[in-house]
């Protein structure tokens, strides 16, 4: 067991108000090569910890790639697995240029199965045990605001099964642990900034389905 020392951490590091951001959290995809501080890591995990789960049991599990030599290997098989689950979706694109203008989150997407080689951070988001995806879902987020907070960018992404045996035996990961969501973490190239979202007065209701919210 860790000591209680081992946990100390300096939340007030993640001064940023949380609505700046959540706000301003978009899919950051083009990273700067340069390393993300150990314990701004540190930081992130510790916020991924805080979150709830199912009877407090914790099961999510982070691995956290920083060799460039592990991430390039990784983002091969992360290349790979982008562009199986576009075959599964019986897209006729077999390169990044195919992809018409008007599918920009497809291009953008594409960008980063080719760049997320040369990322400077890759977290693996895994249960222990298999399953659990809700208990895992909240940590991940509370990892992705915390590592806006710190103007650290990342996005959430998944692989294809193809590879899935692949990504273990390259990580050492042990077939009871089940792997979940792949994040690319790096400081952005490019911009933090608003999102589109449908308008929660379509979204929401209130009282029984289809009730409105008085903001409609
Ligand atoms: C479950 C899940 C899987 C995703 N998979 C990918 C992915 O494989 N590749 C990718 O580039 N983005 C992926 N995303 C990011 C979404 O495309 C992104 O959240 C969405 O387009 C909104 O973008 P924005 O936050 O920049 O507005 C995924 C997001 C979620 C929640």
């Amino acid at each position: 067991m860790s000591s209680p020392e081992a946990t100390a951490v300096d939340p007030s590091r993640l001064a940023m108000p949380v609505g700046e951001a959540m706000f301003t959290q978009r899919s950051i995809r083009r990273f700067r090569r340069e390393p993300i501080p150990m314990e701004d890591i540190r930081l992130i995990l510790e916020a991924a910890a805080k979150a709830p789960s199912g009877g407090n049991r914790q099961p999510a599990r982070f691995l956290v790639l920083t060799d460039p030599a592990v991430i390039e290997r990784f983002g091969a098989l992360y290349r790979e697995a982008w562009w199986a689950k576009r075959r599964d979706e019986g897209r006729p694109w077999t390169r990044r240029e195919d992809i018409p203008q008007e599918e920009r989150n497809s291009r953008a997407a594409a960008l980063l199965a080719e760049q997320i080689a040369h990322a400077p951070c890759v977290m693996l988001a895994l249960s222990l045990p298999r399953g659990g995806a809700s208990s895992v879902v909240p940590a991940v987020q509370n990892l992705m605001v915390a590592a806006r907070a710190l103007g650290i960018g990342s996005v959430p992404t998944t692989l294809h099964l193809s590879v899935m045996e692949r990504v273990y035996s390259l990580l050492g990961i042990p077939a009871e642990i089940e792997f979940h969501l792949c994040i690319p973490l790096g400081y952005p190239r490019g911009r933090f900034g608003p999102t589109q979202r449908l308008p929660t007065a379509d979204t929401s209701y209130m009282n029984q389905w289809g009730g409105p919210v008085p903001w409609r």
